[in-house]
């Protein structure tokens, strides 16, 4: 298949693809540039945006990823965009919201390429140990319930080796470096929407232990060594397992006892190709 690597992305394009029932349904806003698409995401959810409203982008002036890093968001290469989820869950379910989305996302992206990604906890898309893909949710909380969810995603797909800034070019890759070849971005964008949304529901239709056990297929954390930073305390561990709530569970090196740890607490130990740019 030969097409242009810069192709446009339309709704039209888009709608081609997409059969999902609510994400990217109520409504669809494609930006040239943004700050950020969580960001504008967010603006539409407190304006009372619905549930499925995708805010997509060609570029982002200020992506933004988990722990306070950045984004980078070079313009008609790979895809940026937010979702408005409104689940009918607790907040403290919400870890496993966003382990779902990324579990969907793996799939997805293996029906269309034939490489099937990695998953470092809770939600980077690995290959061949090159981070592809990151997944940065934010929730608003309202009388003890989850009032909105904007689940950010950025996937880089046609990004060459050349396009990579310096401090990531060892750990960061793309499907067009993974596979050799230019990927249909509006394809890819629907492909992400349809598995984000089965996993999505799946969760929320109360199969969660079916879609932790698919994750934990994925999941190449689980068995590595990391480091956990409690408070003043380091202490380090080989990590077994995720929990019914999408936790990491790790069994300590001294003393053999298991505790689950949040995302900000943990490090792999070997900074490997794997460590999140
Ligand atoms: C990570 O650090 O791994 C998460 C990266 C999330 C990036 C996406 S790009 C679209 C959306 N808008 C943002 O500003 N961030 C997310």
């Amino acid at each position: 298949m030969s097409f242009p690597p810069e192709i446009g992305l339309t709704a039209e394009a888009l709608n081609r693809f997409l059969v999902t029932s609510v994400l990217g349904r109520p409504a669809l806003e494609f930006h040239e540039t943004i700050d950020s698409t969580n960001l504008r995401a967010r603006e539409l959810a407190l304006a009372g945006g619905q549930e499925g409203t995708l805010v997509a982008a060609e570029r982002q002036t200020q992506g933004r990823g988990r722990l306070g890093r950045a984004w980078h968001s070079p313009p008609g290469l790979n895809l940026y965009f937010s979702l408005i989820l409104r689940p009918p869950l607790s907040p403290e379910h919400t870890t496993c919201l966003t382990l779902a989305a990324g579990l969907g996302a793996a799939e997805a992206i293996e029906r269309i390429t034939k490489r099937r990604p990695d998953i470092k906890w809770p939600n980077d898309l690995l290959i061949s140990g090159r981070k592809i893909c990151g997944i940065l949710s934010e929730m608003e909380v309202r009388a003890g319930r989850a009032d909105f969810v904007i689940l950010g995603l950025g996937l880089n797909v046609n990004l060459g080796p050349e396009h990579l800034p310096p401090e990531i070019a060892s750990l960061a890759g793309s499907l067009l470096i993974a596979t050799g070849r230019p990927w249909d971005r509006a394809q890819l964008l629907a492909a992400l929407l349809n598995g984000i949304e089965g996993a999505y529901f799946d969760l929320v239709r109360g199969r969660r232990a079916a879609i932790l056990s698919r994750y934990r297929e994925h999941c190449v954390t689980l068995g590595s060594m990391v480091e956990v930073a409690q408070g003043t305390t380091r202490r380090r561990g080989r990590a077994v397992d995720i929990d019914e709530s999408g936790g990491l569970i790790v069994e300590s090196l001294d003393d053999g006892r298991r505790i689950t740890v949040d995302a900000g607490e943990v490090t792999l130990i070997k900074p490997t190709p794997l460590e999140n740019p």
